[in-house]
């Protein structure tokens, strides 16, 4: 396990959060959603983050754009170095822009994506190597982009469950050496990759990926998941870490959870 260290993190708040189109198995248009309560909870994810000693940035949110909330997918940021997203669904281009320009006018060296790629929600820096998803969202033509464009090897998995369709929904970086994942929701030679990468990894059960258990934000230490997760939580104390749970229930009616709201801008003084 490596020692925490103060993160920066982008979280873009839920004001126009909506569940208005279906573009994953769990967002239903015609159910109800909550805004005033998305916010709140959102909040709480927020302020999570500020007592642990994050620093939270936070880019405006734009009407129209009901999933804008899910600031994973707006960037891959590392080494100080970012890759620009292109969605895969119409609904959400119009984010990519804004968060392009969000890293721009932070003086951040922004390279245009050359594939579909939706950012975090996919590429995920688990110590030196970069894992990428894809089956769902990203193109697998995106991971030799990823490779290229920041420098680190990148190994490809292949998800296979519709209701984990992106990777942060089936695996969570835990510190520098280990995740935590659910095996079926990968191919079995993805599975026989992560066997082999991470020997000492946290397999979750279903019913914590179900409540989106695995859609968590480690800084080494603190592993801030969804309240509903308690089986994952326990296995996580076992294993020394230390689990702080959030109630996040509207935004998952959009199939998101607290790693979709926040994308981790990793400096280069930061390293990795
Ligand atoms: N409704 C959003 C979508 O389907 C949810 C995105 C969740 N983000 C994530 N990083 N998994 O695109």
């Amino acid at each position: 396990m490596t020692l925490a260290t103060g993160r920066r993190y982008l979280m873009c708040r839920p004001t126009y959060f909506a569940v208005e189109y279906t573009i994953n198995p769990w967002m239903d248009p015609t159910g109800a959603v909550d805004t005033a309560l998305a916010v709140q909870q959102w909040e709480t994810l927020r302020q999570t983050y500020l007592d642990l000693g994050h620093t939270v940035e936070e880019i405006p949110p734009l009407p129209g754009l009901p999933d804008m909330v899910f600031a994973a997918n707006g960037a891959t940021v590392v080494d100080g170095r970012v890759l620009a997203v292109q969605f895969r669904n119409p609904q959400r281009a119009d984010e990519a822009p804004a968060y392009r320009s969000w890293f721009e006018r932070a003086g951040f060296e922004v390279h245009d994506p050359k594939h579909v790629n939706e950012g975090e929600g996919d590429i995920l820096l688990a110590g030196d190597l970069l894992l990428a998803g894809t089956g769902f969202r990203t193109a697998h033509a995106a991971h030799a982009q990823v490779q290229e464009v920041f420098g680190h090897p990148v190994v490809t998995l292949q998800l296979v469950d519709p209701r984990f369709y992106h990777l942060d929904t089936a695996l969570c970086v835990l510190d520098n050496r280990t995740v935590a994942y659910l095996p079926e929701a990968f191919s079995p030679g993805s599975q026989a990759v992560l066997r082999r990468l991470f020997p000492d990894a946290v397999l979750a059960s279903a019913a914590d990926a179900d409540v989106f258990g695995l859609n968590a934000v480690s800084d080494g230490r603190s592993v801030v998941l969804p309240v509903q997760a308690t089986g994952l939580a326990a296995r996580l104390r076992e294993r020394g870490y230390d689990p702080i749970g959030v109630d996040l229930s509207e935004l998952r009616k959009a199939g998101g959870g607290p790693k979709c709201c926040t994308l981790v801008i990793r400096g280069q003084e930061t390293g990795k």
